[in-house]
């Protein structure tokens, strides 16, 4: 098992985006000791504070974001980052070669009943010509990352990344305190029989994914002529985790619940940086209208359809909107 910086050294990593990978790493040992420890510490349940988008902030989403943005702003490495906890992007240093989108703490409806929960990154090389304080420059489309992972608090601390070569696997090793390479270019199958989708929101759908789902649910005697199962973890990390080690599709897709917001998940912090480690790992994801890592985003906090996963399933589901 290979140490993470000579594993992304054979990579041809520059020696920049390694030091600040590492940074962040630091940043989730730390959260992942905090995520444990949470109960014992007075840090479960919520704040009396809204985020930006009107959710609820749990006292460890604030814990998590603090702890990633001071790692980050302190380190030299990052021109400016921008968080889901964050309203705006927040500076650092001027001459940051990278911007960083996270998710300090994705799934944060799990942080009260010890499930899985994981911070989501991305990471973009900083326009030199903007200053740091100018949130424009995270108006870069996902095929412009260089680096994307999360990582999840799971029965293990695990790291999932790519920079761009492929998705890898690390876990981190708490006898020497450090994330050891556990599977290289880690390929997602390209057939399934499993799909993850909050089915409370059926009535919602538009009609093309009401009449996906209702094929899949049809089964064996269906037009699909083979069982589905389900699953729902309510944590993209969780469930794009089990997508990338055995196969299935995850969407989020479109619904008209509230007018105003057709979408709930959010395209720098959670889309794109899972569409880059799906689509290095030979998987698909898209919006009902195209590829998800080529929107040239207009806000850093805009939400996006999400239909990702297996490579043929999420033909089979796009089928329905031609
Ligand atoms: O960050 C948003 C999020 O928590 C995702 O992690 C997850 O996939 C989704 O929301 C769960 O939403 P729902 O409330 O519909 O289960
Ligand atoms: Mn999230």
């Amino acid at each position: 098992m290979q140490r993470l910086a000579p594993a992304l050294r054979k990579d041809n990593v520059p020696l920049d985006l390694i030091s600040l990978i590492k940074t962040i790493l630091a940043a989730t040992k730390e959260i992942s000791f905090r995520v444990s420890q949470a109960h014992l510490s007075g840090l479960m349940g919520s704040t009396l504070d809204e985020n930006i988008q009107g959710e609820v902030q749990k006292k460890l989403d604030v814990v998590a974001n603090e702890l990633f943005k001071d790692i980050l702003l302190e380190s030299g490495f990052v021109k400016a980052i921008s968080s889901e906890e964050e309203d705006s992007s927040v500076a650092g240093d001027e001459n940051g070669k990278y911007i960083v989108s996270f998710d300090p703490l994705d799934g944060s409806s799990n942080i009260d009943i010890n499930s899985l929960i994981g911070t989501i990154f991305s990471i973009h090389q900083a326009p030199a010509d903007m200053d740091a304080s100018d949130p424009n420059m995270f108006k870069q489309a996902g095929n412009k990352q260089v680096c994307a992972g999360y990582v999840l608090y799971g029965p293990s601390t695990m790291l999932v990344m790519t920079t761009g070569s492929g998705t890898h696997f690390y876990v981190l090793d708490r006898t020497h305190g450090g994330y050891l390479q556990v599977e290289r270019n880690v390929q997602v199958p390209q057939d399934t029989q499993e799909f993850a989708i909050n089915m409370s929101n059926q009535r919602f759908w538009q009609q093309p994914m009401q009449n996906y789902i209702n094929d899949l649910l049809a089964g064996d005697t269906g037009p699909r002529g083979k069982n589905f199962n389900m699953r729902w973890i309510a944590a993209m990390v969780g469930d794009i985790h089990r997508v990338l080690c055995r196969g299935g599709l995850f969407t989020y897709p479109a619904d008209n619940k509230n007018p105003e917001k057709p979408y709930k998940l959010r395209l720098m912090y959670e889309a794109n940086p899972m569409s880059f480690l799906l689509e290095q790992a030979g998987g698909l994801a898209m919006t009902s209208q195209g590829r998800i890592m080529d929107i040239e985003p207009t806000d850093i906090h805009q939400r996006v359809e999400v239909i990702m996963g297996s490579k043929n399933e999420v033909q089979a589901c796009l089928a329905y909107y031609q």
